[in-house]
C-alpha cells in the first residue's frame, strides 16, 4: 500500500470543525487504501508557548479525538511525534538544505511571528515547516491530506525532497498534497473571512468537536449572515452563509445546489436549525467516544506508545539511508 502521512497540533483542548472537515474526514476515508501514519505533532505545538501540564493533556485529547472520529490504531499508525526521535533528527539535516529566504516566505510563519512580535517569535516557529517536511519524508509518504492552509508547507516539502535527491541521490518520495476542493477552508462563524482556528482568541465563532451540544447549537444560531435573507452560495458577497453551506454540504454529502433548493423561500433561521441538527448529529457520537477514551488515559497511553514503536521502525529505514548519503559516520 502507498504511504500516507498527516498530523495535527495539540494546541487546544478540542479540535474544531475545520480540522474535522479539512483533515479528519479525509483521513478516515483514506485509511483503508493507504499505509497511514497519523501523528499528534507536539513538537510543532511547542513552537509557541505551552503550559507543560496542559500540553500533555491536549496531546491525549487530540489522540482520543482521532480515534473517536474513526481512525483505527490497529489499521493506521497513530502516535505522538516526540516519541519518535527520528522526526527531530531528520529535521536538523533538512534544515541544512533549506534556504533562509525560502523559510522566510512561509505565510504561516509571517502571520504567527507578526502576532507574537519578533522577540517572542522563536527560531522553532521559523523552522516549523522544516520539521513538517521531516515528518512527511521520514515515511516516504505519497499522500498528505491537509486543509488548504498547509499547502505551502507541503510545497516546501516537495522542494526539499527534490533538492536532497538531486544532491545526494534518490532517497525521498516526493509527496502530493490531498486537498478537498470546496471545503479546504472553513471560516470562523463570527468572522467569516478569517480561517477557523482551534487557537483563535475568541471562541464564539469556533465549533469545537468536544463542546457541549447546547454550546454548539448556540454558536450556529448566532453565526454571522447578511441581510439578504436568501440561502445562496456567494463567497464574496455572502461569506457567512456560504461558509455555513460549505459545512452543511461537507457533512451531509449533499451538493450546495441541492441545499439551496431545499431552503428556497425559507429564512436563515430554518437553515441554521437544519445545520445545527446536522452538526450535532455528527459531533455527538465523536464527543461521547472521545470522552470515554479519556476516562482511561493509561490504556490510551499504551496504544500510543505501541504505535510509536511501529512508527520508529518505519522511520529508521529512511534515517539510516539519509545518514549514509550525507556522509555521517554511523555508530
Ligand atoms: P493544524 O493542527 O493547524 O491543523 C490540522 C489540520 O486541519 C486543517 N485545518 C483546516 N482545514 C479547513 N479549514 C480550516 N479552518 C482548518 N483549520 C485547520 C489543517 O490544514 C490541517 O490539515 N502544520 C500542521 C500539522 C502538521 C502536519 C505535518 C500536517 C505537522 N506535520 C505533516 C501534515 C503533514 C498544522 O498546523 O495543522
Amino acid at each position: 500500500k502507498p504511504r500516507l502521512f498527516s498530523g495535527m497540533q495539540p494546541s487546544a483542548d478540542s479540535l474544531q470543525i475545520g480540522n474535522y472537515i479539512g483533515a479528519l474526514m479525509q483521513w478516515r476515508g483514506m485509511q483503508d487504501d493507504f499505509d497511514a501514519f497519523f501523528t499528534v505533532v507536539d513538537l510543532h505545538a511547542i513552537t509557541v508557548p505551552q503550559d507543560p501540564k496542559e500540553l500533555r493533556e491536549k496531546t491525549r485529547r487530540t489522540a482520543a479525538q482521532y480515534i473517536a472520529a474513526g481512525i483505527e490504531p490497529d489499521k493506521s499508525t497513530l502516535y505522538v511525534q516526540s516519541q519518535v526521535p527520528a522526526h527531530a533528527e531528520l529535521a536538523w539535516i533538512l534544515s541544512t538544505i533549506t534556504g533562509f529566504g525560502e523559510a522566510g516566505r512561509m505565510t504561516q510563519f509571517k502571520d504567527k511571528s507578526q502576532r507574537y512580535g519578533s522577540d517572542q517569535a522563536s527560531v522553532g516557529l521559523f523552522t516549523y515547516p522544516v520539521l513538517m517536511a521531516a515528518d512527511i519524508l521520514l515515511f516516504q509518504a505519497e499522500a498528505v491530506p491537509v486543509g488548504d492552509d498547509q499547502k505551502q508547507h507541503v510545497e516546501l516539502t516537495r522542494n526539499l525532497a527534490e533538492r536532497f535527491n538531486a544532491r545526494f541521490g534518490e532517497t525521498f518520495t516526493v509527496p502530493e498534497p490531498v486537498i478537498p476542493r470546496e471545503t479546504a477552508r472553513i471560516y470562523d462563524l463570527q468572522e467569516p473571512t478569517s480561517k477557523m482556528s482551534k487557537s483563535a482568541e475568541s471562541q464564539a465563532g469556533v465549533l469545537y468537536l468536544l463542546d457541549d451540544v447546547n454550546v454548539t447549537a448556540k454558536k450556529i444560531m448566532r453565526a454571522v449572515t447578511d441581510s439578504e435573507g436568501i440561502v445562496r452560495y456567494d463567497r464574496d458577497e455572502k461569506p457567512g452563509v456560504s461558509n455555513l453551506l460549505a459545512i452543511y454540504s461537507a457533512l451531509t454529502g449533499s451538493s450546495v445546489a441541492a441545499i439551496e433548493d431545499e431552503y428556497a423561500g425559507r429564512g436563515y433561521g430554518d437553515f441554521k436549525k437544519g445545520l445545527r441538527d446536522v452538526v450535532v448529529a455528527e459531533f455527538e457520537p465523536v464527543r461521547a467516544r472521545a470522552l470515554e477514551l479519556l476516562d482511561d488515559p493509561a490504556e490510551l497511553d499504551r496504544v500510543l506508545s505501541a504505535n510509536a514503536t511501529r512508527a520508529a521502525e518505519a522511520a529508521e529505514h529512511t534515517l539510516t539511508a539519509v545518514y549514509e548519503r550525507v556522509g555521517l559516520l554511523r555508530g
